[in-house]
């Protein structure tokens, strides 16, 4: 459906920096690649070498209410499409982005420094995935009848809400739009995105690709800052609903936003997830699974990120050891080489950030810095954002670290000898997001599992977010709940009753 010529190439790239390049400067609007009206740009850096690899549109203001006035007028028609055909439409780009997937994924590893082979490539395949489940979801946009009055005909319709303004974060930005996205769509709303500024690029091309499926105007997206972008976006009077992912502090600003229009809002915000671990685990499964509960391969960017690991007092010691040595057997490199294990961090202030605690945690009488793996040799790497994993022991749970999300490779470790006692430290959080429990015991574990306060607690594994299982958190971490077919029909329709009074 693209009307207009297109400054990047139609056919898979597998150059992210000459891709990058072509994508520099532009938001996409309408169907179409549209520089910035103010001309501003900011710089796209690769975080490991420290090098520009474009510049994005600096959005404002007048961007937002071009892509907003588009969405909104998109709407009226596509609301028209009958759902199986919008969902049918949402499969087709599941399976273009599936086609795009290492190009996506070599394009995410550049401007966000997570290594390829390990998250960048996972990312990729999982964005085509969730456009695929959300594909075939369009029939179940149904509503009920009501037994009212036998001469009365009461039905309720699930109608879209309008145009749906998405802020996403850079930690997985690819995955993240797309559990916004696909449902949003699907159910008949348009989008405007708000990408992050330190990842705008694989998500303007996920944007142009799926326009190629896509009536014009139905997904758009900007670049830019928050409050010059992010905000106008929430606060334009025709968006009529706000997805979010990102901080606690910012997503208090937007659900104050939103309530001043008295429209939804649904927050994805931080965690501090606790791993409880028992002694009858299945050690070297657990281990293992501590790894990518913690992400150290994202650099522990990831808000479900076991930072709070329990371990039972009689394996404690065996587990710290065996921990540090499957951390210090992670390869740190560059992003792009297919032997990486770990990237680099994002940001040089999110680097500051993740310092910042680790001086703290190093500084505190009484606690251990484990610091694992090796900085990379490579001297073409020497500006690289890259950072050791830390796993800390010996930290009170007044500790900052144990209190805070830090959002870096940064666990703390702590024995526990009482189940009672470790729920109740596990639930002593402003957070509520994920946890997880390694045990033998089932009865242990689902008698824990029903106590935690957490919005998702897995038994013996931890896997990311899945397509078709309701997510989200309780406390600071959140609002509402997003993937699964709930969050489709309870955050991006409303339920109208109409009823017919047959005499
Ligand atoms: P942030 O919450 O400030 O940014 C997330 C998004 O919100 C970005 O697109 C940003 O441009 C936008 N934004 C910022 N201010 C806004 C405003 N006033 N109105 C509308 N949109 C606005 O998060 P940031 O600064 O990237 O990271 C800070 C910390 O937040 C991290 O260290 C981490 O602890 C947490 N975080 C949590 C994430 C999660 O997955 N829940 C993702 C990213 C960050
Ligand atoms: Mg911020």
């Amino acid at each position: 459906m693209l009307d207009r010529p297109h400054p990047t190439p139609a056919a898979p790239t597998l150059d992210p920096f000459a891709l990058a390049k072509a994508l520099s400067g532009y938001h996409f609007i309408g169907g179409g690649y549209v520089p910035g009206r103010n001309g501003k740009t900011f710089a796209v850096v690769n975080p490991a070498t420290g090098q520009e690899v474009a510049r994005a549109a600096e959005g404002d203001a007048a961007d937002v209410d071009a892509a907003v006035q588009t969405a909104a007028k998109a709407q009226k028609e596509w609301a028209k499409v009958p759902a199986r055909k919008r969902g049918a439409l949402v499969h087709q780009c599941a399976a273009l982005l599936k086609e795009h997937q290492e190009e996506l994924a070599r394009l995410i590893a550049l401007e966000t420094g997570k290594a390829l082979r390990t998250e960048s490539r996972v990312e990729a395949g999982v964005v085509a995935d969730i456009f695929e489940f959300f594909g075939g979801l369009g029939s179940e946009l149904k509503g009920e009848s009501v037994p009212f009055a036998p001469n009365v005909l009461s039905v309720t319709v699930r109608e879209p809400l309008g145009v749906v303004g998405a802020i996403i974060p850079w930690n997985v930005p690819m995955l993240l739009m797309a559990l916004k996205v696909a449902p949003a769509l699907v159910a008949g709303n348009t989008v405007v995105v708000k990408s992050a500024e330190e990842a705008p690029l694989a998500v303007l091309r996920i944007c142009e690709l799926m326009n190629r499926v896509l009536p014009p105007g139905c997904f758009n997206i900007l670049s830019g800052f928050g409050p010059e972008c992010g905000a106008p976006l929430v606060e334009h009077p025709k968006v009529r609903k706000v997805t979010f992912t990102g901080s606690v502090e910012t997503g208090k600003i937007v659900a104050r936003a939103a309530a001043d229009k008295l429209i939804p809002v649904t927050l994805e915000l931080g965690g501090k997830s606790p791993m409880i671990v028992f002694a009858d685990c299945d050690f070297e499964k657990t281990v293992s699974g501590a790894l990518t509960s913690m992400r150290f391969t994202r650099q522990g960017q990831s808000c479900t990120a076991a930072s709070r690991i329990y371990v039972e007092r009689p394996i404690f010691d065996k587990f710290v050891q065996a921990m540090k040595s499957a951390v210090d057997k992670m390869v740190m490199g560059d992003p792009l080489d297919e032997k990486t294990d770990i990237g680099t961090i994002v940001s040089e202030g999110q680097l500051e950030k993740v310092r910042g605690f680790i001086e703290e945690g190093t500084r505190t009488s009484g606690a251990t810095a484990h610091v694992c793996s090796a900085m990379p040799s490579d001297p073409a790497l020497k500006k690289g954002l890259f950072i050791q994993p830390v796993i800390f022991t010996g930290l009170t749970k007044e500790s900052r670290l144990v209190r805070e999300e830090i959002f870096g490779p940064v666990t703390v470790i702590a024995p526990f000898d009482d189940p009672e006692a470790v729920l109740a430290e596990a639930n002593d959080s402003e957070y509520g997001l994920a946890a997880s429990l390694w045990t033998n015991n089932l009865k242990v574990g689902l008698d824990l599992a029903h106590r935690l306060e957490a919005g998702l607690v897995q038994i013996n594994q931890n896997l990311v977010v899945q397509a078709n299982l309701s997510y989200g958190g309780v406390k600071s971490s959140g609002l509402g709940k997003e993937a699964s077919l709930e969050a489709m029909l309870e955050h991006f329709t409303h339920k109208k009753t109409i009823m017919v009074n047959m005499g």
